[in-house]
C-alpha cells in the first residue's frame, strides 16, 4: 500500500506525512508543487527525506498553472461572489491531477492532502481526484484524526521528531495558502468580520497608502484573449504574471477583504492580495472592451457567475466547465491588441486600448458632424417599436 501526499513541508503536512505512516502503515510518497508560491522547495525535501521518504516529487508547475489554468480562467473574467479572483481554487484541480499522475507512475493506491474537513479545498482536491481517477482510495487526515488542537499538533510533532519552527510554537496567527496568482489568509485574527484586518497580515503588497505618489503607466498586450507582453517585452505566461506581480506590489494593488460563502455551506472571512491578477483582470476587460460585440460580450457576463462558481467548488473537471470554457474560448479569436493601465495607490484603471480588430467607431459615435456614416432618423422608428408594448400596457394600466 502506497499513498502519494500534498505535501508543501510545513508543520500540517509533515504531521500528516507522520500520521500516516503510523495509521495506515503504508508508504508514503510525497508531491510538492512549485506554483509560483515564492518558497524554498529544498527544505521540502529535506524534511521528507528526515521522515523517511524514499520516493520525493518536487515539480516546477508555474508555466502550466498560468498558461492552462490561469489564463483560461481571466479569459471569463472570472470572479466569485462579485470580488474574489479564485487564486486559491483554480491551483487545485492541478495539483489533484498531478498527484493522479504520480500514484500511477509508483503504483499508488491512495492520494491524501492536508485539507481540513470545513472548507472548500477538500472538496476540490477530491472531486479532481476522483474525476481522474474514479477508483482512487482517499485520506483526508483532518477529518479522521484527534488532533483538533494546535496544542495538539505541535505535541505530535513534537513527540515525532518533527522540526517546528520557532513561531509555529505559539498561536499560529492566521492560515495561508500561496501560489503565484495570490496569497490568501484565513482565521485566527481574521475570525471576527468585524475587526479590520491588521497590516502584517499582508505579505505581497506595499500599503497603497505607502505607495508612490505618482502614477506608473502600463501597457499589456493580448493575443486572441491572452496576455502577451508588458511595456512591449514579450513575456512567457508564468513570467507575464511574475511582472505584474512586481508592478501589483509596488502600487499596492489586488488587496480584498472578503465575506464569501463557501461550498460546504459556511461563511468565511478571508483576505486576498492579488497584485499581478488585479491587473491582468482590469486589462483583459479594457481589451475585449472594444473587440467584444455586445452580444457576445454580455452573454459573457451572464455565464461568468456560473463559471467562477464552478472554479470555486472544484467543479474544473466537470462536462460543464469545458462546455463553458470552450464558448468562451471562442469568443476570444479577435481579443487581441494593446491596453494602457494607469497605475496609482492600489488603483489599477484602464486609459486606454487599442486593437486591429476594434470594433470601436469614432466616425459613427461622434458627437460632430458624422460625414452621414449614421442617420440619426433611424433611431426614432427604433425607439417607436422598442416603446410599443409600453405604450399598450401604459394605455391599460396608467390612464
Ligand atoms: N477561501 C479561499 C478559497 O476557498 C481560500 C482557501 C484556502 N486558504 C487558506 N488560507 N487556507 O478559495
Ligand atoms: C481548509 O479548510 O483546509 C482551508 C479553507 C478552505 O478550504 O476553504
Amino acid at each position: 500500500k502506497k499513498v502519494v501526499l500534498a505535501f508543501s513541508g510545513g508543520l500540517d503536512t509533515s504531521v500528516i506525512l507522520k500520521w500516516l505512516q503510523q495509521t495506515y502503515g503504508c508508504e508514503v510518497v510525497t508531491f510538492t508543487a512549485d506554483l509560483g508560491q515564492g518558497e524554498e522547495l529544498e527544505p521540502a525535501r529535506a524534511k521528507a527525506e528526515l521522515l523517511g521518504v524514499k520516493q520525493i516529487f518536487i515539480e516546477d508547475l508555474r508555466e502550466e498553472f498560468v498558461r492552462d489554468y490561469v489564463m483560461p480562467m481571466m479569459r471569463a473574467n472570472a470572479l466569485y461572489e462579485g470580488q474574489y479572483l479564485l487564486g486559491t481554487s483554480i491551483a487545485r484541480p492541478l495539483i489533484a491531477k498531478k498527484q493522479i499522475e504520480i500514484a500511477r507512475l509508483v503504483g499508488a493506491d491512495a492520494v491524501s492532502h492536508g485539507a481540513t474537513g470545513k472548507g472548500n479545498d477538500q472538496v476540490r482536491f477530491e472531486l479532481g481526484y476522483y474525476a481522474l481517477a474514479p477508483d482512487i482510495k482517499i485520506i483526508a487526515p483532518w477529518r479522521e484524526w484527534d488532533l483538533t488542537s494546535r496544542e495538539a499538533l505541535i505535541g505530535f510533532a513534537e513527540a515525532h521528531q518533527i522540526p517546528v519552527a520557532k513561531d509555529k510554537r505559539g498561536e499560529s496567527p492566521f492560515s495561508t495558502d500561496a501560489n503565484m496568482l495570490h496569497t490568501s489568509s484565513e482565521g485566527k485574527v481574521l475570525e471576527d468580520p468585524w475587526e479590520e484586518v491588521p497590516d502584517y497580515v499582508y505579505s505581497r503588497t506595499v500599503n497603497p497608502e505607502d505607495a508612490p505618489n505618482t502614477p506608473q503607466y502600463i501597457t499589456v498586450d493580448f493575443e486572441r484573449g491572452d496576455a502577451v507582453a508588458v511595456d512591449g517585452v514579450g513575456l512567457s505566461p508564468a513570467n507575464l504574471l511574475m511582472k505584474l506581480n512586481d508592478l501589483g506590489r509596488a502600487h499596492g494593488i489586488g488587496r480584498l477583504d472578503l465575506v464569501e460563502n463557501r461550498f460546504v455551506g459556511m461563511k468565511s472571512r478571508g483576505m486576498y492580495e492579488t497584485p499581478g491578477g488585479t491587473i491582468y483582470a482590469a486589462a483583459h476587460r479594457g481589451i475585449e472592451s472594444i473587440t467584444l460585440d455586445r452580444g457576445a460580450a454580455h452573454l459573457k457576463d451572464e455565464l461568468m457567475p456560473r463559471y467562477a462558481e464552478l472554479v470555486y467548488n472544484g467543479f474544473w473537471f466537470a462536462p460543464e466547465r469545458e462546455m463553458l470554457q470552450a464558448a468562451i474560448d471562442y469568443s476570444q479569436e479577435k481579443v487581441t491588441g494593446t491596453v494602457r493601465l494607469k497605475l496609482y495607490k492600489g488603483s489599477v484603471n484602464v486609459v486606454g486600448r487599442k486593437s486591429p480588430h476594434s470594433l470601436y467607431s469614432s466616425r459613427i459615435v461622434t458627437f460632430e458632424d458624422d460625414a452621414g456614416a449614421y442617420d440619426q432618423r433611424d433611431a426614432k422608428g427604433f425607439i417607436k417599436l422598442n416603446a410599443l408594448r409600453l405604450r399598450l400596457l401604459g394605455q391599460r394600466d396608467r390612464s
